[in-house]
């Protein structure tokens, strides 16, 4: 947990880039045994977006971190560090922050991911504050990018119906004023890992003719227990990152959820007391994005002229591992 202080770090840019290609659930209804209310009422999930085959997860990320750049001002030659987050890598070595730093042309500018879930977001920007605040770095450029439909399989209804591909990304840097991040909580507990996971394709079990047989190399989750975890963790992460701003439930002005599932995300804003008009959710059009849900959500609501400055936006997400993790943010 850390305490509201002075030197913080702030948003200067956002963006986005999902793929054309809509998937809606009267598709889905003709690939497994599914039904449009089912997926509606279970998850609030109308469409979502795939990318094409050519794609992997750098070039969605690459085009979220050219529109980021832009809509902030700012060229590739501006930025000294490249953090994508992502549990959908291009490939296990080199990172996809390589693969990005590549594609932007970013000279050499230090680059890596992380891989902590759908938590990737805010784990970035925690990570980015210290970098920071440090003089390690001066501006990065954080991106979520996750291709999770090409790890998906379309033949289990219980996960095929949540996923979705995009990117969205941030630009960070020192605040000179009164706005930028408060306080953050984050936590994990890797005794869950099992709940959320992706068997094969790592060390543990190599690609073999019988895992690819066995279906080992697509995301397997427990849907029900990740859903009660994530409420209770959410919960938490939201409570104790006001806690440390010194905030309380009624200074929110937006509840910025990771978009996993409705209920998830209006069981959250109901413990948290804000109004639903006050929670953010775009998962109707773009299903589970994963790392992607917080910047491009952030980035809509600036579109859509929401965001005021002196704004409590408060962040939370959890993800595979399992990760959790709340950011209290003055805009
Ligand atoms: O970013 C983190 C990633 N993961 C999540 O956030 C997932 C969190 N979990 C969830 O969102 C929900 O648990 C699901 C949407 C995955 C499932 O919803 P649920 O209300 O927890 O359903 P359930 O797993 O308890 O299943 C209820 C019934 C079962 O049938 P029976 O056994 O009652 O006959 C399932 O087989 O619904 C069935 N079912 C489906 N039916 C139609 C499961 N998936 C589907 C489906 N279409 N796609």
């Amino acid at each position: 947990m850390k305490k509201n202080r002075k030197s913080r770090i702030k948003i200067t840019g956002t963006g986005y880039y999902a793929p054309d290609k809509i998937l809606n659930n009267f598709d889905l209804e003709k690939m497994v045994d599914t039904s449009d209310e089912w997926i509606i009422t279970r998850t609030g999930i109308k469409e979502r977006r795939i990318a094409s085959e050519d794609q992997a997860t750098s070039d969605l990320a690459i085009e979220a971190g050219r529109t980021t750049l832009k809509n902030a001002g700012l060229g590739v030659k501006d930025i000294d560090l490249i953090i994508v987050a992502t549990s959908s890598p291009d490939t296990i070595f080199p990172s996809t922050a390589c693969w990005v730093q590549k594609g932007l042309g970013a000279g050499h500018v230090p680059a890596f991911d992380i891989s902590v879930g759908c938590t990737g977001f805010l784990y970035g920007m925690i990570l980015a504050e210290g970098l920071i605040l440090t003089g390690a770095s001066k501006r990065i450029l954080l991106i979520g990018g996750e291709l999770l439909t090409k790890l998906t399989d379309y033949t289990d209804r219980n996960t095929c119906v949540l996923f979705g591909d995009a990117a969205g990304a941030v630009v960070l840097e020192e605040a000179d004023d009164e706005s930028g991040m408060l306080s953050y909580y984050w936590k994990a507990d890797g005794k869950l890992g099992d709940l959320l996971y992706l068997p094969a394709g790592g060390t543990r079990i190599p690609a073999t003719a019988q895992s690819v047989a066995q279906r080992l190399h697509y995301l397997q989750m427990k849907g029900n227990d990740v859903f009660k975890h994530a409420v209770k963790r959410m919960g938490e992460a939201a409570l104790e990152a006001l806690k440390a701003a010194r905030l309380k439930k009624e200074d929110i002005d937006y509840f910025i959820p990771h978009q996993a599932n409705i209920r998830i995300i209006e069981a959250t804003g109901k413990r948290l007391k804000v109004p639903r008009e006050k929670v953010y959710s775009n998962i109707h059009k773009y299903g589970n994005v994963s790392v992607a849900s917080i910047p491009i959500s952030l980035h809509e609501l600036q579109e859509e002229g929401k965001l005021k400055k002196g704004n409590i936006i408060l962040m939370d997400a959890f993800g595979a591992g399992f990760t959790w993790a709340a950011v209290a943010y003055r805009w």
